[in-house]
């Protein structure tokens, strides 16, 4: 089965061709990082028009790179959720017009579904069920993959997401926009036991992240105002530490509660060094089996959402030519599920 993935819920415009769910043919990838790093983050209305401007382009060359003709398609998969509603709007409406002009189902896609399937194109031998750490600019969550179109959300952030706090961490650093892998590069060469922020304690399998972004903020800003000297080195890998000891503190407990023995990671904030060092730890500690997803597929692609398409398609989840995005839907809603 081959799917043509299509992905603009924020700032990057992709496209690919990914075969049976495990096998990249093309992935093209192009980032407007630079002009919204301009403004400090994303202007929802310029992402919006560039994605209007670079889409065409982009799905050509991801068919051109594959070898593939829109008629060896076997359907179009498109992140219809969530994400900024113009952005989503380009790419929903711009998958609909392939699929009219080629007679293709059209195959809705959960962003973070998506994010869960990166790890499906790294490693071929993990299969459901297992428990995935979701850590991306939007959403943090843990959720268990009970099958590949099956998910229930076991905790999840009640304030900001992982990747949002390394964004306003960093920038209080100075660093550009998105600033969390350059926050963790700073890290590398600091103490990460410099000093010891204050942690939020929260029920259950929650986080809470907006009180340690806070405390960093604050920390650098009565530096400032003070006159003193602060090391950013330190700061950042005081930060990393802590994110990192969060997490996996209630990584861990979500083992303990499911009894999952496969745990897997998605999204941005996967490629944090730390973290990754940190589950490492956790994952000897608990013998559970550790995916983490390949580097390059740990930001936003378009062959995540087309492997995680070719999985909902064998689903029979297929949208009508009415599919709408939505800025806002939980990975285990069931609007994620269309058909009978
Ligand atoms: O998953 P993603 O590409 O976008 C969403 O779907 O939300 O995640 C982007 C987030 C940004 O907040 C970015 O700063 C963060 O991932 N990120 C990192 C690292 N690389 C990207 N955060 C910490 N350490 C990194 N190495």
């Amino acid at each position: 089965m081959r799917l043509l993935g299509i992905e603009t819920s924020c700032d990057e415009t992709a496209a690919a061709v990914v075969e049976d769910g495990r096998r990249i043919l093309s992935n093209v990838v192009h980032t407007q990082i630079p002009t919204h790093a301009l403004y400090g983050g994303v202007v929802p209305e310029l992402a919006s028009r560039m994605h209007v401007e670079r889409i065409l382009p982009v799905v050509q060359k991801a068919l051109a790179d594959s070898g593939c003709t829109p008629e060896a398609l076997d359907g179009v998969a498109v992140t219809f959720a969530p994400g900024l509603i113009g952005p989503l709007l380009v790419g929903v409406n711009f998958a609909k017009g392939v699929c009219m002009a080629n007679r293709l189902p059209l195959v809705p896609v959960h962003h973070l579904r998506g994010h869960i399937a990166a790890n499906y194109l790294t490693h071929a031998p993990l299969k459901p069920p297992f428990l995935c750490l979701v850590v991306s600019g939007g959403n943090t969550q843990l959720v268990e993959v009970l099958d590949y179109t099956r998910f229930r959300v076991v905790g999840q952030t009640q304030d900001d997401a992982a990747g949002e706090a390394f964004d306003k961490a960093g920038r209080v650093l100075d660093l550009p926009y998105p600033a969390g892998a350059k926050l963790d590069a700073l890290a590398k060469t600091g103490n990460p036991h410099a000093f010891t922020l204050p942690t939020p304690h929260m029920p259950g399998l929650d986080f809470s992240f907006s009180g340690l972004k806070t405390a960093v903020v604050n920390r650098v800003h009565n530096a400032k105002q003070s006159g003193q000297p602060f090391c950013p080195q330190d700061i950042a890998a005081v930060f990393c530490r802590q994110v990192t000891d969060i997490l996996c503190e209630k990584t861990k407990q979500a083992l303990q509660q499911t009894g999952h023995t496969q745990l897997a990671v998605a999204g941005g904030v996967s490629a944090n060094s730390f973290l990754r060092a940190g589950l490492e730890t956790l994952a000897k500690e608990t013998g559970c089996q550790l995916y983490l997803p390949a580097l390059d597929l740990c930001g936003d692609n378009a062959a995540m959402i087309a492997a995680q398409g070719c999985f909902e398609l064998a689903a029979g989840n297929i949208a009508p030519q009415t599919l709408n995005a939505l800025a806002y839907l939980p990975l285990d809603d069931q609007g994620c599920q269309f058909g009978e």
